[in-house]
């Protein structure tokens, strides 16, 4: 029996001009995490449990865009192993289901781990990133790719779709809190959206996405010389930007005032957007304070977790 897992995921900065071509800072939630077990099975053929889920389903007989099985089937490819091979995998997942965590990059993800593992062989951090992006197209539309390969790689990344991923350096640890406001939209909506926004005024767009890109590059080096201030007010600008983009949402802006109004030094959406997620930058000692003020607004939930400094 073979178990892996593989972390969440949050978008710090630059989500959807990423898609554009601009650069975007990701980091794992490595305490969030989906897991996988395999198992050998006696009678011919592969089963898939997601647990969370509660189904299962049968490798043979799953659709070609069905996600699961496709990353199954593309990783017993690559490691040379036939299809009709019988095997149990067992899925389950502490990252909530569309939330913009990560969770489908994270799943299948942890399913190329261990299956690579119970084959007794290890895949580079990039070969997973490209075999779990051929998933995350079927989820997703047309992804960046920002999300399977911070996820892979599984540490913070500044990352663009012509470059891929590159470390970027974190000089102190902060606190983040990310409040999910319950509301879940399919990141292939909002992405969509932006799209034909796109397609309608190319130049206004193109020229949004240069500001991310600004204050992106203004964050990283913000970040690496340990300025939170400075980093939480570059997420109060890239959340204007997303406001113009109209991937917001009143669910969104509730949040991010009450934690505004009780201390918080900045924040911003995360992701796809008109639901999911906020993250808030809090200062030392204030996380319990904004933590209540959050699930006064509404949250469903609020994770208080430590950016580590990288
Ligand atoms: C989703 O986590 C981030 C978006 O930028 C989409 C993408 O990069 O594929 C909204």
């Amino acid at each position: 029996m073979i178990t892996e897992s593989a972390s969440g995921k949050i978008i710090l900065f630059g989500e959807h001009a990423v898609v554009y071509g601009r650069p975007a800072l990701a980091v794992p939630l490595s305490n969030l995490r989906a897991r996988v077990r395999i198992e050998k099975r006696t009678a011919p053929g592969t089963i898939i449990h997601a647990l969370d889920l509660g189904r299962a389903l049968s490798l043979d007989s799953a659709a070609a865009d069905e996600p699961l099985a496709a990353i199954v089937r593309l990783t017993l490819e690559k490691l040379g192993v036939p299809a009709s091979i019988g095997l149990e995998l067992w899925i389950e997942s502490d990252i909530p289901l569309a939330s913009h965590l990560g969770s489908s990059a994270a799943v299948s993800t942890a399913i190329v781990r261990a299956l690579a593992a119970y084959f007794d062989t290890s895949l580079k951090p990039q070969d997973i990133a490209a075999l779990v992006y051929e998933s995350e197209k079927i989820y997703h539309g047309t992804p960046s790719g920002i999300d399977n390969t911070v996820i892979a790689y599984e540490k913070p990344i500044r990352f663009t779709t012509t470059a891929g991923a590159q470390p970027f350096h974190i000089a102190r640890p902060f606190n983040l809190a990310i409040a999910n406001t319950g509301v879940s939209t399919p990141t292939k909506d909002t992405v969509g959206d932006v799209r034909r926004g796109w397609e309608r005024e190319p130049a206004r767009y193109e020229k949004i996405f240069d500001g991310i890109a600004t204050l992106v590059r203004a964050a990283q080096a913000a970040l690496a010389n340990g300025e939170l201030e400075k980093v939480a007010e570059l997420m109060n600008s890239n959340q204007e930007f997303l406001r113009t983009l109209e991937v917001s949402s009143p669910e969104l802006e509730n949040l991010l005032r009450a934690a505004r109004n009780s201390g918080a030094l900045g924040g911003k959406l995360s992701g796809g957007g008109r639901g999911g997620n906020v993250i808030v930058c809090v200062k030392a000692g204030e996380s319990e304070k904004i933590r209540e003020a959050l699930v006064k607004a509404g949250a469903t939930s609020v994770i208080v977790t430590i950016i580590q400094a990288r």
